[in-house]
C-alpha cells in the first residue's frame, strides 16, 4: 500500500520508510506541483489535535488532485521535559529554531530531574476515515550535545534502553526500534491492516 507522507522534513520521511517498508508499505513524500504543500501548524495544546488539523488541511489540499484517493499520513511530535512541566511540548519546533539545543541545556542546568519523553501522533486518512496512533519514547536530557545522526533534539535525548547513548548516536534501526515515531507508525500499520479494511 502506498502512503503519501505530508511533511517537509526529509528525516521523518526516511525514518517512516525504514519503519514501514518492511511491513509492506511504500512511503513517498507528498508533493503537489513539485512542492511540499503549505500546511499551517495550529498553536494547540495537544499534538493529536495538531496532527488532525494538519491532516484535514492535507485532505482539502488534495481534493480534486491526482492524490484525492490516496492514503495521506501526517505526524506531529515533540519533546516533553518533566521538570519543565512538559515544555517545549507542542512548541518544540519553535523552541528548536529559536533557543536550540544549547538553550534547552541552559534551561536544564543544575536540574537533577532530567526525565523527558518524545511523543508522536501519526494520523492517516484512509477511505474517508481519519485514523490516529500515538507513540512515546521515555528517556533523559543529556548534560551535553552528543552525536551527529538523526535530527532535531536527538543529540540531547538519551532514550531508555540505549546504554547512555543519545538518539544521535544510535543507528537508524536502533532509533526506530524504540522511538516515538516507530511506535506511532507501527500502530498506524496495524490500523491499516485490520481485516475490515
Ligand atoms: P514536528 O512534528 O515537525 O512539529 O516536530 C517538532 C519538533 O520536534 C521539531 O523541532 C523536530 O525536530 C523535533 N523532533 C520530532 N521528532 C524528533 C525526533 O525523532 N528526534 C529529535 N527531534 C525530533
Amino acid at each position: 500500500m502506498r502512503v503519501r507522507f505530508v511533511t517537509g522534513n526529509q528525516n521523518k520521511v526516511t525514518e517512516a520508510s525504514d519503519i514501514l517498508s518492511p511491513l509492506g508499505f511504500v512511503i513517498e513524500q507528498l508533493l503537489i506541483g513539485g512542492k511540499v504543500p503549505d500546511i499551517i501548524e495550529p498553536q494547540a495544546e495537544g499534538i493529536e489535535e495538531i496532527a488532525r488539523s494538519k491532516l484535514e488541511q492535507a485532505i482539502s489540499l488534495t481534493t480534486g488532485t491526482e492524490f484525492e484517493n490516496e492514503v495521506l499520513l501526517v505526524e506531529d511530535s515533540g519533546l516533553f521535559i518533566d521538570s519543565l512541566s512538559g515544555f517545549p511540548g507542542p512548541y518544540s519546533s519553535f523552541v528548536h529554531e529559536t533557543i536550540g539545543l544549547a538553550g534547552i541545556l541552559t534551561l536544564m542546568s543544575g536540574q537533577t530531574d532530567r526525565d523527558a519523553e518524545f511523543r508522536a501522533v501519526s494520523a492517516v486518512s484512509f477511505q474517508g476515515n481519519i485514523l490516529t496512533s500515538a507513540g512515546v519514547c521515555r528517556g533523559v536530557i543529556s548534560e551535553n550535545i552528543c552525536g551527529n545522526l538523526g535530527f532535531g533534539y536527538d543529540p540531547i535525548f538519551i532514550p531508555e534502553g540505549a546504554n547512555g547513548r543519545t538518539c544521535a548516536q544510535l543507528s537508524p534501526n536502533e532509533k526506530s526500534a524504540i522511538s516515538h515515531r516507530g511506535f506511532a507508525l507501527k500502530g498506524v500499520s496495524e490500523l491499516l491492516n485490520l481485516p475490515s479494511r
